[in-house]
């Protein structure tokens, strides 16, 4: 991996989970986004008193890449505050599909970095 190690990638995300917005769940999600350019663009879950318009960590970090049309992402980090794996929700899985299929995934925990692709995390994606 270019520019930016894993380990760097997985503390960017643990770094952004603690600005997040989560005053509902308490649950603080941070997700960092590597583009093929060497530019790292990270989140953290926003949540709202309308609780259905959450937004997770993953989907704002991936879709500030895209916004700044650095759309060819290589890796994502997620990290949370709750010491277990944080894996994607399934609206994030779809969306990592979409927009970052070749990307390597980490998950990180208290007990260490796992990594994934998305045809692991979801199988048999919907796709028209
Ligand atoms: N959340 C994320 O940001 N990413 C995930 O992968 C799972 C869940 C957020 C949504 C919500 O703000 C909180 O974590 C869980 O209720």
């Amino acid at each position: 991996m270019r520019t930016f190690d894993i380990e760097t990638l997985v503390r960017e995300a643990e770094k952004a989970s603690q600005g997040a917005r989560a005053s509902y769940s308490k649950f603080k999600v941070g997700a960092s986004v590597l583009t093929k350019s060497g530019k790292l663009y990270t989140a953290f879950n926003i949540e709202n008193p309308s609780l259905m318009l959450t937004m997770c960590a993953e989907r704002i970090a991936l879709y500030k890449a895209i916004t700044e049309e650095d759309s060819e992402i290589v890796a994502i980090a997620v990290a949370s505050n709750s010491g277990r794996y944080c894996f994607p929700c399934g609206a994030c899985r779809q969306a990592i599909f979409e927009f970052a299929p070749r990307a390597d995934i980490f998950i990180k925990s208290e007990r260490g970095i796992r990594k994934y692709r998305i045809e692991e995390l979801l199988p048999n994606a919907f796709r028209k």
